[in-house]
């Protein structure tokens, strides 16, 4: 899998940097092209000289060499690179990467770099849980960087809980299984569905909810960065979307999604519907603000159409689709009911009774039903983390 792979290992100033010659070595007895770029904090560490002997090519450390003849252009590098590898990170580096910060030149090679990058932090436990740190590292992994972490650093409500370096034999299975992972929904056409929708009442006044779209968002980043040429249609909601493959259509009401949905599902191989539409919609829209009186209103509201059912009733036999669920009482039973009756090979269910699960939060806790009545139920996670299952769980049914 790495053989003929060209591959730049990023080295930073900690001390686990002295494991990092074995890590080429590994490499290089896979039969992959080795380019060692280092920061000036990393030479205290381990030499270039033996990384340069291991990897059988010249370390880059600046732009320009010491004599000023030779310089080593980062688009280049860039350019060369199948995949980019910064180990360890340290605090510093890793903190530049999520902020765009050039000022060397594996930093440059970095923003340059269209390939898949792997991260793996070391650093004191106390800096690494530190809520800087965190986030920054939460902003790598949004961008669709992966996070190479110790086992000991499972993810604990959304934190790493240990700084220290993956051992390098590890570090090389989890980019190969990435790998495998990365180009297992090449090819396909996914509909993501996210976010709340917004009923018009009159032209200053809506119906909503407190969906905030992440669910949806984190779900095309995951699908999109595996390979697949992802649709999302998305109710209001101020989340960027980073791979720069995703198409886009925003909408606004339940009708308006209903028709988005309905002109694409046809040219969908799957569709993941996890918007929160509204179940009614005022049967009127005033034109002019409604005014103020003293006796008290009534709003009357239809159903909308339900658009999960929709698809399930006009769904071919290859075309995969998942529902979500969102449930407070009877849940897996309700889940089960909703499986069925709207025709999904598997639906998410998120309870309101998971602390930590829900539309406002970064985290969630989701329950996977499938069409065969598997339930799998799965540990409080970052929306990121949650979107990783149900991508891997899509992927066995491909
Ligand atoms: N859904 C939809 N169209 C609607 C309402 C919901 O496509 N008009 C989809 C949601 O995107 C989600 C699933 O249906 O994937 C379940 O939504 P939920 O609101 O939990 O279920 P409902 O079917 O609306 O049932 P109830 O409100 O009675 O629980």
């Amino acid at each position: 899998m790495l053989k003929g792979k060209k591959i730049i290992i990023g080295i930073t100033g900690s001390i686990s940097a002295y494991k990092i010659p074995y890590l080429v070595r590994l490499f290089i007895k896979e039969a992959a092209f080795v380019k060692v770029v280092m920061t000036q904090n990393a030479k205290q560490f381990v030499s270039p000289i033996t990384l340069s002997t291991l990897s059988k090519n010249p370390v880059i450390i600046k732009h320009f060499n010491t004599e000023g003849e030779k310089y080593n252009n980062h688009i280049e590098l860039a350019k060369w690179a199948d995949l980019i590898i910064i180990a360890p990170a340290s605090a510093n580096t890793l903190s530049k990467m999520a902020n765009g910060i050039a000022d060397n030149i594996l930093l440059t090679t970095y923003l340059a770099a269209k390939c898949p990058v792997y991260i793996a932090p070391a650093m004191n436990v106390n800096m690494l849980n530190h809520p800087t740190i965190q986030s920054n590292i939460k902003k790598l992994q949004s961008f669709g960087n992966i996070i190479i972490k110790s086992p000991e650093g499972e993810l604990a409500n959304g934190l790493i809980a240990e700084g220290r370096l993956e051992e390098p034999e590890n570090i090389i299975e989890i980019i190969k299984k990435d790998l495998k992972r990365k180009g297992s929904f090449t090819g396909e056409k996914v509909m993501v569905t996210s976010g709340p929708t917004y009923e018009n009442i009159d032209p200053v006044r809506f119906i909503g909810n407190y969906s905030s779209g992440l669910m949806g968002f984190s779900l095309a980043e995951e699908l999109a960065n595996r390979g697949a040429k992802v649709t999302l249609i998305t109710g209001p909601g101020n989340i960027k979307i980073y791979n720069s493959s995703i198409s886009r259509i925003d909408v606004l009401s339940a009708e308006q999604m209903y028709n988005a949905c309905i002109e694409n599902f046809p040219l969908s191989d799957i569709a993941i519907m996890s918007a929160a539409v509204a179940d009614y919609t005022p049967e009127k829209t005033e034109k002019n603000k409604i005014k103020k009186k003293q006796s008290s209103i009534n709003l009357k509201l239809k159903p909308t159409k339900d658009i999960l059912a929709e698809l399930g009733r006009n769904k071919r036999e290859n075309q995969i689709l998942i529902g979500f669920a969102l449930e407070t009482d009877n849940e897996i039973e309700n889940a089960r009911k909703k499986l069925k009756s709207k025709n999904l090979d598997f639906i998410v269910l998120n309870s309101l009774n998971d602390k930590g699960a829900g539309f406002k939060l970064k985290t969630n806790k989701i329950t996977i039903i499938d069409k065969f009545d598997n339930v799998k139920s799965f540990s409080l996670k970052t929306k990121i983390e949650v979107a990783r299952d149900i991508v891997d769980n899509i992927a066995e049914l491909l």
